[in-house]
């Protein structure tokens, strides 16, 4: 795993001329924050040795190098996501690759379901801890010592800091934004009434198919993690509508410019 990891590694230093020092990945339907990099170079998952490829609709499947709120930044367009099929090691695959290319921070973006009676569709919530309810673990399996411990601490995933500075960017631009827990779950169903229930009782605010995996393999590393939600649907009962693909899409886009200032200037204050 390891050789693999150095040898897409080798390919891609071999290709940018710069040293990224933030990565970020970009959720269902916002891809667009790249509009806003300056970018210098552009890799497709396609060409680069040992990258899983991108599949799901919405997804681009490139890897952006360039500067975006004075910093330089590798962000990730299209995410490879557990119920597309690939296994957790592919799943996490770019987490380790940014780690040995030197970047120590990473941005997360996704859409979710809201299960908080103070969310509304469309809201921002940024992750303050998460419930990992994947079926898989991503570091089950020997462990790459070089990287991390057999045994990581998971009781600080996600910066306190960048939390503080985004809720204040957010009330700066009177956004409505909010602080929660996110459970990440397999999919590719959405949630039925009892399951957002149960979500709801265990402690969630929010519900997605994505980021515990990165987020788990960034700390395992000891990345600095910060993480926001798109809230594009409601799972409390009283909230709750039958919800598409389409629908999540279309609300991920609409709030997409606030998601990308608040990227945008909280990378600027690192
Ligand atoms: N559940 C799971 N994943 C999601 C949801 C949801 O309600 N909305 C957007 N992604």
């Amino acid at each position: 795993m390891l050789e693999k990891i150095k040898e897409t590694v080798t390919y891609i230093q071999e290709r940018i001329g710069t040293q990224p020092e933030i990565g970020i990945i970009l959720g269902t339907g916002l891809g667009r924050l790249v509009n806003e990099i300056n970018i210098h170079s552009e890799l497709d998952y396609h060409d680069i040795p040992n990258f899983p490829v991108s599949t799901v609709h919405g997804h681009k499947g490139k890897l952006i190098f360039g500067e975006l709120g004075g910093k330089q930044v590798m962000a990730m367009q299209g995410r490879f996501h557990f119920y597309e099929g690939y296994p957790m090691s592919a799943v996490t695959f770019p987490i380790r690759v940014m780690k040995l290319l030197g970047i120590n921070h990473l941005f997360v973006s996704n859409a979710a379901g809201g299960i908080n009676r103070n969310h509304q569709v469309g809201d921002m919530m940024i992750l303050n801890d998460h419930i990992n309810l994947f079926p898989e673990h991503p570091l089950r399996g020997r462990n790459i010592d070089e990287l991390g411990p057999r045994f990581p601490d998971m009781s600080i995933n996600y910066d306190k800091e960048l939390i503080a500075r985004a809720i204040e960017i957010g009330h700066q631009n009177n956004f409505r934004i909010h602080e929660g827990v996110y459970a990440g779950v397999t999919g590719p169903t959405f949630e039925t009434p009892a399951e957002y229930r149960y979500l709801h009782i265990i402690g969630a605010d929010a519900v997605g198919m994505s980021t515990v995996p990165e987020v788990i393999v960034a700390r395992h590393m000891e990345m600095t993690c910060f993480a926001i939600s798109i809230i594009s649907d409601l799972g409390m009962p009283e909230q709750l509508v039958k919800i598409t693909h389409e629908e999540v899409l279309d609300v991920a886009r609409t709030v997409e410019p606030k998601m990308t200032l608040l990227f945008k200037e909280l990378i600027g204050t690192l």
